[in-house]
């Protein structure tokens, strides 16, 4: 029974029972017995929120509760499909994150006119770095971090999906980041590998049992990554603190701890604005630790509080500096980074000015009041990828070495220029040409991913890559016309 995630849950609510009154845990058991609505947040890069999901709940007959803290995020409480399985998800237009997951990001003050940076240390597979993308506006710099090499690949496709420009992908330990980039940032987002002992197991995140030496092994990093992630913030500026356990060891635990390694300069910032009810963390960790009163000031999200899964965050304000000297970066073991070439300040103009004439749309606006560069790949069979990578980088981490930078724009090909499906998604929606519009009835078989045959339009090497759209003018994603067809473009990798 210990083994399975059922045995799991109860292996934890035997330990949690101390924690809780007789009544709460009453409600405890008797929310657990339902079941965990998904939930989605929708992209303000790509849609309006407010429109967008009035537009979906008709089409998707969902039925919907808004989540408290989050304007854009909705628990779908009933739904006839998946919610997985529709257009707007496939092409970054939201994504499906439980509502716990939307609180950290939401925490912090972000003002996207202060082009604000920031960490997201232990960022895979990247929903939080897209939520704080969101937050941000684009604007600014996310560093997305995380020291496992395997799960690179899932935040690559989730920033990619996203359409977001001003992030940086970086593979080292968080441990060190503190040391390398001390008081750099604005916000630091620490949600940190932990136990998972959040009472809701999903077949994404089964839950397990955890033995106690697991759990202290787990409290010591998390502990080592704090204390970097508070060096790595300016003065004055924010950290989030975040688990998806509610072990008191891993939470309000490891927030006592950084509060005393930094007397007076770690401050608990009081967050209750940010819920409908008191969701306080304790005071105590049902044994003989007492806790710093302020620690209680972080949420701690029983599942029965907010019918979410449990979860544990904390806003930690840095009260003055550390004066820490910067150790420098001991890259030699790491892989080299992606290496682009900015293209010249007139083959940019040629090109932002050849697209923007064949899409109706002003790319040389967007990219100029962005601060972005473009930059040329390394060519991979005669073809050659073109970033869009943010200029403030060099700026602002010079010789950090990245995994990647910025959002592809598109390829160089033989046959000639092609706009990327992250640009197509995010701004297709605004281009007065090089749409292509499809008839109701073709829209299964396009969404299906099947190519349209019988077409015969007469296409210049950059309006041969379409937006595909239907008559409520929804983005469909990229065709490519063909002489007999047009070619699907949609990507395969997310259904
Ligand atoms: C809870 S997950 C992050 C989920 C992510 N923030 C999201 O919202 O999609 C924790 C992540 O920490 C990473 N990790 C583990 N140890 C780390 C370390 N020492 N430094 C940085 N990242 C680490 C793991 O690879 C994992 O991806």
């Amino acid at each position: 029974m210990g083994g399975s995630p059922a045995g799991a849950v109860s292996q934890a609510l035997d330990r949690f029972k101390a924690l809780l009154s007789r009544e709460e845990y009453a409600q405890l058991l008797a929310e657990l017995e339902r079941p965990l609505p998904q939930a989605l947040r929708i992209n303000p890069l790509k849609i309006n929120p407010a429109e967008a999901i009035q537009a979906w709940a008709e089409r998707y007959h969902w039925t919907l509760k808004p989540v408290y803290y989050e304007p854009a995020g909705w628990q779908v409480e009933s739904s006839p499909g998946p919610i997985s399985q529709t257009i707007e998800h496939r092409l970054g237009f939201y994504y499906i994150q439980d509502a716990a997951s939307m609180l950290p990001a939401t925490l912090f003050d972000l003002d996207p006119a202060r082009q604000p940076l920031i960490l997201d240390m232990a960022a895979s597979p990247g929903g939080k770095t897209t939520h704080l993308a969101s937050r941000s506006g684009d604007q600014g710099l996310i560093i997305a971090n995380d020291a496992s090499l395997s799960r690179l690949p899932a935040l690559r496709i989730v920033l990619k999906n996203w359409s977001a420009y001003h992030t940086a992908i970086t593979h080292y330990p968080g441990e060190i980041l503190g040391d390398w980039l001390p008081e750099k940032f604005d916000c630091v987002l620490l949600d940190a590998p932990c136990s998972m002992q959040g009472l809701r197991s999903t077949e994404s995140h089964p839950m397990r049992s955890i033995t106690d030496n697991e759990k202290l092994g787990l409290a010591q990093r998390q502990g080592r990554l704090l204390q970097s992630a508070f060096k790595a913030v300016r003065p004055g500026g924010q950290v989030v603190y975040s688990t998806c356990t509610l072990t008191p060891e891993e939470d309000e635990a490891v927030l006592d701890a950084l509060l005393a390694h930094f007397p007076g300069l770690a401050e608990v910032e009081d967050i209750s604005r940010h819920f409908p009810q008191p969701v306080p963390a304790l005071t105590s960790d049902g044994g003989s630790r007492q806790f710093d009163p302020s620690v209680t000031r972080a949420a701690r999200l029983w599942p029965h509080r907010l019918g979410t899964s449990g979860f544990f965050a904390a806003l930690i304000r840095k009260q003055g500096s550390l004066d820490l000297p910067r150790a420098p970066f001991d890259q030699k073991a790491k892989p080299a980074s992606r290496t682009t070439t900015a293209l010249t300040s007139s083959q940019q103009a040629e090109l932002l000015s050849r697209l923007s004439q064949a899409y109706g749309f002003d790319f040389f606006q967007q990219v100029e009041q962005d601060g972005l560069v473009l930059a040329r790949g390394p060519a991979i069979h005669h073809t050659v990828p073109i970033y869009a990578q943010p200029s403030s980088f060099e700026t602002h981490f010079p010789g950090l070495r990245v995994q990647s930078l910025g959002l592809l724009f598109g390829e160089e090909t033989p046959d000639g220029f092609v706009l990327s499906h992250e640009w197509a998604t995010r701004f297709g929606q605004h281009f007065n040409a090089g749409r292509y519009l499809i008839a109701d009835d073709q829209i299964p078989a396009w969404i299906s991913g099947e190519d349209l045959p019988g077409l015969s339009l007469p296409a210049s090497p950059e309006t041969r890559i379409v937006i595909v759209t239907d008559a409520p003018g929804r983005n469909l994603g990229r065709g490519k016309i063909q002489r007999d067809r047009l070619r699907n473009l949609l990507p395969k990798n997310s259904l």
